[in-house]
């Protein structure tokens, strides 16, 4: 940091209004394994699921944010994790469209919400799992790949949104989605403004982001291996794993107000906080 780049104080730090959809893990459980965090032969607890969701939920509401909800459907266990059920900005909204069969019609049911809330719907041609893979920073798109996402669907949203899309490599198999190795805190965008993990991405990919995001968080592996990442944040409040003491700590240093959340039951999906929260821009 320089004197003229001072690291922000609590009270620099701005909220801006949000909207975002969620989804009640009514139907939640671990059915099948699509990545390494699922153990189908292991018990799971849906009403803890649903107590440690509320929780999520109502800390939301108390900060502000504006949430809306769709209905779970019996039989698709995943579809708590909303960030997965598109990528909307500008009142568009991307579908998703699923790598694994499991999850497919997820698809539908997102861009069904979506039609009947009044955005404009755009069918998706490649596999791609939403804003899993696809985070706004400023008036550019980073695009997750290696996993789930497509390349091919990074050319979508170029072609959807105007706007500069940065196509980042994953290759750690526990972070799939780019929303479990990088995350926004600010989305206003600068040098500062994100948190990762350098070791989820390819070279070519940590060069961008170091070139683009000089003084960003790096996290440590305890808190990744918790999904730390995967958080939400409106500027000013970050919400995050409680388990992910050493982010907190970070975050707190440069003026954010973190909020620690116990999602540990859906964990063991491989989700966490963002997973669960998909951001509705008009
Ligand atoms: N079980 C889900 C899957 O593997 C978890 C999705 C987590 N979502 C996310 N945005 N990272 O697809």
């Amino acid at each position: 940091m320089t004197l003229a780049d001072p690291t922000p104080r609590t009270e620099d730090r701005r909220a801006t209004a949000r909207t975002v959809l969620m989804c009640r893990p009514e139907f939640f459980t671990v059915a099948y394994r699509i990545n390494p965090w699922m153990h189908p032969d292991q018990p799971t607890d849906t009403g803890t699921a649903l107590e440690q969701w509320e929780a999520l939920y109502r800390l939301y509401l108390e900060l502000g944010i504006d949430v809306q909800l769709v209905d779970p459907i019996d039989g698709l266990p995943d579809m708590v994790y909303a960030a997965n059920g598109g990528f909307v900005l500008d009142g568009i909204a991307y579908g998703a469209r699923f790598q694994f069969p499991e999850r497919g019609p997820e698809g539908p049911a997102y861009m069904d919400w979506f039609a009947a809330n009044g955005f404009e719907v755009r069918q998706p041609v490649s596999t791609n799992e939403g804003e899993g893979d696809f985070l706004l920073v400023g008036e550019t798109i980073f695009a997750g790949t290696g996993f789930r996402s497509d390349a091919a669907s990074h050319d979508e949203l170029r072609r959807i949104y105007d706007r500069e899309v940065v196509t980042l490599r994953l290759v750690d198999p526990a972070f799939y989605h780019l929303d479990t190795a990088f995350a926004v805190l600010d989305s206003a965008g600068g040098p500062a403004s994100v948190a990762y993990l350098p070791k989820a991405f390819d070279d070519a990919s940590r060069a961008i982001l170091e070139q683009r995001f000089p003084e960003a968080i790096h996290v440590n592996d305890a808190d990744a291996a918790v999904l730390g990442l995967n958080s939400f944040s409106d500027g000013r409040n970050v919400v995050i794993a409680s388990r992910a003491t050493d982010f907190e700590r970070q975050l707190r240093e440069r003026g954010f107000v973190p909020h620690g959340v116990d999602l540990s039951e859906l964990l063991l999906g491989g989700g966490g906080v963002k997973c669960c929260t998909l951001e509705l821009r008009r």
